[in-house]
């Protein structure tokens, strides 16, 4: 089995909201990804909606063939938002307002009861649910009793680690934390940090079902991108092309 890719869209609603209009359209990346062969499309609708809207999610929902995977804290407006658009799929993360972007995994073993209740509400709504945990055995199995689907191993330290020798513990950790995920038979789901050069162990995992990655698919298209939309508009100033509708 080789795992399905979600395409986090979440950075091209960041560099919509840094101009405050329509674009980038999330909508049209999530075509475009389905068009590319995304397995799956996947958003963060953050509580402070510092980049997705609760419009781009039930849009994308609307617009996706492929299943759409909502991420969320458990915070009971965007949880009532997810039971009412109903994705797919949700994964339960921990949300920081200064954060970057997500920083460690849910402690689902701090507050079980808190998780579970959340989970049987999103279940309740027929959406699968998966919990964004560190590959560590405490959380794994709190996460089951819990009554998760799935959990999404976070990769952040595999791909953060400064050196070969820690790359290689990290990548154990997670190897071992997929091993307990299995046995536990919850899907099997990774993601954060995964880019061209670091991916290629953790989807060779035994039983991995789906890597959830963002960051380096949007940032490899600018460059894949860019000396193509350079010349484009080079061509439009210098007359030697019509115009065109895109933007
Ligand atoms: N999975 C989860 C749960 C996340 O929070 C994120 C970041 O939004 C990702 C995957 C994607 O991470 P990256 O953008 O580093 O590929």
């Amino acid at each position: 089995m080789k795992p399905r890719l979600g395409v986090n869209i979440d950075h091209v609603a960041t560099l919509r909201q840094a101009r405050g209009g329509s674009s980038p359209d999330p909508v049209r990346a999530a075509v475009i990804a389905e068009g590319a062969g995304a397995d799956g499309i996947t958003l963060h609708l953050r509580e402070d909606r510092r980049h997705v809207q609760e419009s781009d999610l039930r849009a994308i929902v609307d617009a996706a063939s492929v299943p759409v995977n909502l991420e969320l804290a458990v915070d009971p407006e965007v949880v009532a938002i997810a039971v009412d658009v109903g994705p797919a799929n949700c994964c339960l993360v921990p949300e920081r307002r200064k954060e970057l972007t997500t920083e460690g995994g849910l402690d689902v073993a701090g507050s079980p009861e808190r998780i579970g209740e959340v989970v049987a509400e999103l279940q309740a709504a027929g959406i699968k649910v998966q919990l964004f945990l560190d590959p560590d055995e405490e959380q794994l199995e709190a996460g089951a009793r819990a009554g998760a689907d799935g959990v999404e191993i976070h990769t952040g330290a595999y791909a953060n680690a400064s050196t070969a020798a820690d790359a290689r513990a990290e990548m154990e950790r997670i190897g071992s934390a997929a091993f307990r995920v299995r046995g536990l038979r919850l899907r099997l789901h990774a993601g954060h940090g995964l880019d061209y050069r670091n991916v290629v162990p953790v989807a060779q995992i035994e039983g991995m079902e789906e890597l959830n990655i963002g960051h380096a698919i949007i940032a490899r298209a600018l460059f894949d991108g860019l000396g193509g939309a350079v010349r484009h508009m080079k061509r439009l100033i210098t007359g030697d092309m019509v115009g065109s509708a895109t933007d």
